[in-house]
C-alpha cells in the first residue's frame, strides 16, 4: 500500500542552515497493515508522516501509495490525493475550535461537492464509530481532550480513506483516553485500513492490534 525507496528529506534545501531530516528510508506497508513507527522527539516521525500524506515533498526519492507515484506531484493533484486516501490524525487534533463536531467532521467531503443528504449520512457513521455522536452539536471548544481525539479521529475516517496516518496519538491524552485509543486501533482493523502510528509512547510496545514496530533513529530506520 505504501512503498518508499531511497527517499531523503533535506528541509532548507541549497541554504546554509539545510537540515537532512530523512536520510536513504526504504519501507514497504503492506493493505490492512498496522504500523508504528516509533522514535525520540526529532527523528524524522512527523516528516516523514507528512510526506506520506503529501503535505510536504520529499528531496529525492520514490513514494508510491495505492499504486500511484506521488513524491512529485503538483500541488493541486497532491491535495485530490490526500483528499481520497490520507485520513490524518494530528497530535494537537487540528480542529475548528468555533464549529460544531458534526461541522468540523464534515469538513472533508464538503470540498468534495457530495449531496448534504450523504454527507450527513457519513458524518453521522463516523462519528458512531469514533463514539462522539452525543456530542455532534457541540462546539469543539467545550470538548475534553479525549473528546477532540474523537471527533479528529471521526473526521479522519469520514471520507473512507484507506490510509489512517496519527501522529502523536497518545501525546495529548490522559492514561484513559489513551486506552481508548488503543481500542479504536482495533476499529481500523477491522475496517480493514492500512494505519501508520508515528509515537514514543511505551503504551503501542507489544500490542496485539500493531503488526509490525518500525524503528527512526536520526532520520534513518534502524529497525522494521
Ligand atoms: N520545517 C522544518 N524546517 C527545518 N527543520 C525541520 C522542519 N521540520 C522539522 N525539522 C527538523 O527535522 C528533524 C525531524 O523533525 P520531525 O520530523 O518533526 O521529528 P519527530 O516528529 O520525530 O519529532 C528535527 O531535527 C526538526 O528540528
Ligand atoms: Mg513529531
Amino acid at each position: 500500500m505504501i512503498h518508499i525507496e531511497h527517499l531523503n528529506k533535506v528541509y532548507n534545501e541549497n541554504a546554509a542552515n539545510a537540515y537532512t531530516a530523512l536520510h536513504d528510508i526504504n519501507l514497504h506497508i503492506r493493505p490492512a497493515e498496522t504500523v508504528v513507527l516509533k522514535g525520540v522527539s526529532g527523528s524524522g516521525k512527523s516528516t516523514l508522516l507528512s510526506i506520506i500524506a503529501t503535505l510536504i515533498k520529499p528531496s529525492s526519492g520514490e513514494l508510491v501509495v495505492d499504486g500511484e507515484q506521488i513524491a512529485k506531484l503538483p500541488d493541486t493533484h497532491a491535495s485530490h490525493f490526500r483528499n481520497a486516501h490520507i485520513g490524518f490524525i494530528f497530535q494537537a487534533f487540528n480542529l475548528f475550535d468555533e464549529l460544531s463536531v458534526k461541522d468540523n467532521i464534515a469538513l472533508p467531503l464538503i470540498v468534495t461537492g457530495m449531496s448534504q443528504k450523504s454527507i450527513d449520512e457519513k458524518v453521522q457513521q463516523a462519528m458512531k464509530i469514533a463514539h462522539i455522536s452525543h456530542k455532534q452539536d457541540q462546539s469543539v471548544q467545550n470538548l475534553s481532550g479525549g473528546e477532540k481525539q474523537r471527533c479528529a479521529i471521526a473526521r479522519a475516517l469520514v471520507h473512507e480513506p484507506k490510509i489512517i496516518l496519527c501522529d502523536e496519538p497518545t501525546a495529548n491524552l490522559d492514561r484513559e483516553n489513551s486506552l481508548k485509543f488503543i481500542e479504536t486501533l482495533k476499529q481500523f482493523k477491522a475496517l480493514g485500513k492500512t494505519v501508520v502510528i508515528a509515537t514514543h509512547d511505551p503504551l503501542f510496545d507489544g500490542l496485539e492490534s500493531v503488526d509490525r514496530t518500525i524503528v527512526i533513529e536520526n532520520g534513518k530506520i534502524t529497525s522494521s
